[in-house]
């Protein structure tokens, strides 16, 4: 069964009037593996809580949802390590903080 994160595009419509064509997900995890590698492997770049995130064009959120699920994982890997009594808070929290989004068509979500 397909979900939204393979939807490649919606209709002819859409895309001639909003350029709206999606990132597959094979490419966000591809995306998302690349900015780790540009920073010399380092981990630590997704559970550093001074750094945001911004998608200027989001469209249905796919490439978002690949980054919340990327700091949702690393937040709370760091609060396991230091034993911080609230993982769950802390990594719902620091990854809802970093990240944000917008695009110019608020009917771009899918239900
Ligand atoms: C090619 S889709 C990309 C969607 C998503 N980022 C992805 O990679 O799958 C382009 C998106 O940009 C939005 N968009 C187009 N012009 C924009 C603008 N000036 N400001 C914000 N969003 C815009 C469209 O509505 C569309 O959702």
């Amino acid at each position: 069964m397909s979900s939204a994160r393979d939807l490649f595009h919606r209709n002819k419509t859409r895309i001639k009037n909003f350029g709206e064509v999606f990132t597959l997900d094979t490419h966000v995890k591809q995306m998302i593996e690349q900015l780790s590698l540009h920073s010399k492997g380092n981990e630590e770049i997704w559970s550093d809580e001074k750094i945001s995130f911004f998608e200027p064009t989001c469209g249905h959120g796919n490439i978002v949802e690949g980054i919340f699920e990327k700091r949702l994982n690393s937040f709370y890997q760091k609060a396991k390590i230091s034993k911080n009594p609230s993982p769950e808070h802390y990594s719902i929290a620091n990854a809802l903080n970093t990240l944000w989004a917008i695009d110019i068509d608020d009917a771009g979500l899918l239900g």
